[in-house]
């Protein structure tokens, strides 16, 4: 159905204790705390170095309730409150909690936080937070600065192999007398070729899938590959429907793919959002105007560009009183684009950002697939529920790593005999990006901030002929075709299911609006669980019973 097959050829095996699929904060925190624990690890990476991911792009900073009069129950109930009825507040609870007991760890360790006259770290206030509690380092490049801090441990510790331009291509699973287990990751290294990596354990934290649409704030390695590798190996995925759209991402033009973001901080800091006739309009909107939820300022602001209108991110205030200096990534990327913020107002549109949804985990990152463990984006932990609150991506992918590992760690299993796999031919080469761009038009056409029933069903029948086109082209040699190949095959596949779970959900909750069903219903107050075999059966025209687990509340 999605394309490689498998004649014989020779693939290298290697061995280790876990396997890490991702260069992240996620990867490389879990990697950090299993070494340190003395566990062999193996980190890979599509990149061609540390660190890798959207992280490395994050501006907004680390929300955590470390203020004067902050707590982590007022951190949760905000949690709770943005996530439209979705939230699992026990979840919540957790982040919080443990957001504190991570990040004071992190400071004291060396992590160079933005700091005040005090010593004191200095915490600012972001949109739906009701307290000052997101931390920043460097101003507005809290995430390079975060990355950029593990990835300098993880150079240093002996126990991490780094695997630079390796595409992890499928999870090798096991039947044993107590059912399936993942037992190790077939990958193509760009320096070695097609790899067995066999491990007991393998940790995805390979981030989000925000180049499946046509504008993202995310980086080209965000093609999904984590939880399609999942979705194939028959794990358990979870509300897909939920994508956040960022609402100011800078409106350049150019082919399909990363947009700088614009960070909601500058909003915080009170810049408006204006139409092309200078009218201030999220006053109209909402009555927290500039502070609105973030899924209500990107509609707002959708809504406007759909139609053909221009809108813009008006930092004329705040550059005239040290705007630069605070947000010093926003200067140099207008710079580079051309504006001068001070001058005239700037071009915004929204683009991907975020995904609620992922491989479904329990709460130390235990997938549906025993030995598959998720942490960061690529998990969906239902802690963000239908709409995730600003910052709280990054504590996130710093709290679960931790679990992941602590609960891995704790678990006893050892390596089996393996059966060898013949090397894979993957369909891919140059042809890909033609492909791929097709369907990340079609994704931010029909499969954006707006759906409906008959643009999600003419999305699924594109997408349909794209896969089948995929499996088409000429196998590829070399790591860049096979890469392609590999992303488009995982693109197409995450779409597809994506496209499902957005037609099953009938009703607009959070980050997910369907014109055609405008309301929240109780009724679906519950999460939706798909699997790759649900695919398989719309293929086939049938339609399984949505599978759904009861939201507590
Ligand atoms: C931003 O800086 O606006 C993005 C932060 C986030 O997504 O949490």
């Amino acid at each position: 159905m999605d394309g490689a097959s498998y004649p014989v050829s020779p693939v290298t095996v290697v061995h280790s204790d876990v396997v890490v699929v991702g260069s992240g904060t996620a990867g490389m925190a879990a990697s950090l705390a299993l070494a340190k624990a003395g566990r062999r690890v193996r980190l890979l990476t599509k990149t061609d170095d540390l660190p890798g991911g959207s992280s490395l792009w994050a501006q907004g900073g680390v929300a955590v309730a470390l203020g004067a009069g902050d707590s982590a129950t007022d951190h949760a109930a905000d949690t709770v409150a943005a996530g439209a009825g979705l939230t699992d507040p026990a979840m919540a609870r957790l982040l919080a909690e443990a957001g504190i007991v991570e990040m004071s760890a992190l400071l004291a360790e060396g992590l160079p936080a933005d700091r005040g006259a005090d010593g004191l770290p200095l915490l600012g206030r972001e949109a739906a937070h009701g307290r000052h509690r997101i931390l920043h380092a460097g101003g507005d490049a809290t995430g390079r600065t975060l990355v950029t801090f593990l990835a300098a441990r993880v150079r240093a510790t002996p126990g991490i192999t780094v695997h630079t331009r390796t595409m992890a291509a499928d999870l090798m699973v096991r039947e044993t007398g107590r059912g399936r287990r993942v037992q190790g990751v077939l990958a193509y290294e760009d320096a070695v070729g097609w790899t067995l990596h066999v491990a007991p354990h393998v940790v995805l934290a390979t981030g989000g899938t925000g180049q499946l649409w046509a504008v993202t704030t995310n980086p080209e390695e965000a093609t999904g590959d984590g939880m399609a590798l999942a979705a194939r190996a028959g794990t358990h995925l979870a509300d897909l429907e939920f994508v956040q759209f960022h609402p100011t991402a800078l409106a350049v033009a150019g082919p399909p793919g990363r947009r700088p973001l614009l960070t909601e901080a500058l909003r915080g800091a009170g810049a408006k959002v204006l139409d092309s006739g200078g009218h201030a309009f999220m006053a109209d909107e909402h009555p927290d105007a500039e502070l609105a939820p973030r899924d209500v300022v990107a509609r707002a602001i959708g809504g406007r560009v759909a139609r053909g209108e221009k809108v813009f991110l008006d930092l004329r205030a705040l550059w005239a009183h040290g705007g630069p200096g605070k947000f010093p990534t926003v200067a140099g990327i207008c710079a580079e684009a051309g504006l001068d913020p001070a001058a005239a107002p700037v071009p915004v549109a929204p683009a991907a950002h975020y995904h609620m949804g992922g491989v479904l985990t329990d709460a130390d990152g235990r997938t549906s697939l025993p030995g598959l463990w998720a942490a960061g984006e690529v998990a969906c932990t239902h802690v963000h529920g239908a709409n995730r609150l600003a910052s709280n991506s990054l504590l996130e992918a710093v709290v679960f790593a931790a679990r992941v590992a602590a609960a891995l760690l704790a678990d006893p299993a050892t390596t089996q005999p393996v059966a060898l796999p013949a090397a894979p031919v993957v369909p891919g080469g140059a042809a890909a990006a033609g492909l791929a761009a097709e369907a990340q038009l079609l994704m931010a056409e029909k499969v954006g901030l707006v759906r409906d029933g008959i643009g999600l069903a003419e999305a699924a029948a594109r997408l349909q002929s794209l896969s089948l086109a995929a499996e088409r082209l000429a196998p590829a040699t070399a790591y860049a075709g096979i890469r392609a190949g590999m992303e488009l095959r995982n693109r197409l596949l995450l779409s597809r299911l994506v496209v499902e779970a957005a037609r099953r959900r009938e009703e607009s909750r959070g980050a997910h609006t369907r014109a055609d069903h405008p309301e929240t219903r109780d009724a679906w107050r519950h999460h939706q669980i798909l699997t790759y075999s649900d695919l398989a059966h719309a293929d086939r025209g049938l339609v399984t019973p949505v599978t759904t687990r009861e939201h507590r509340p």
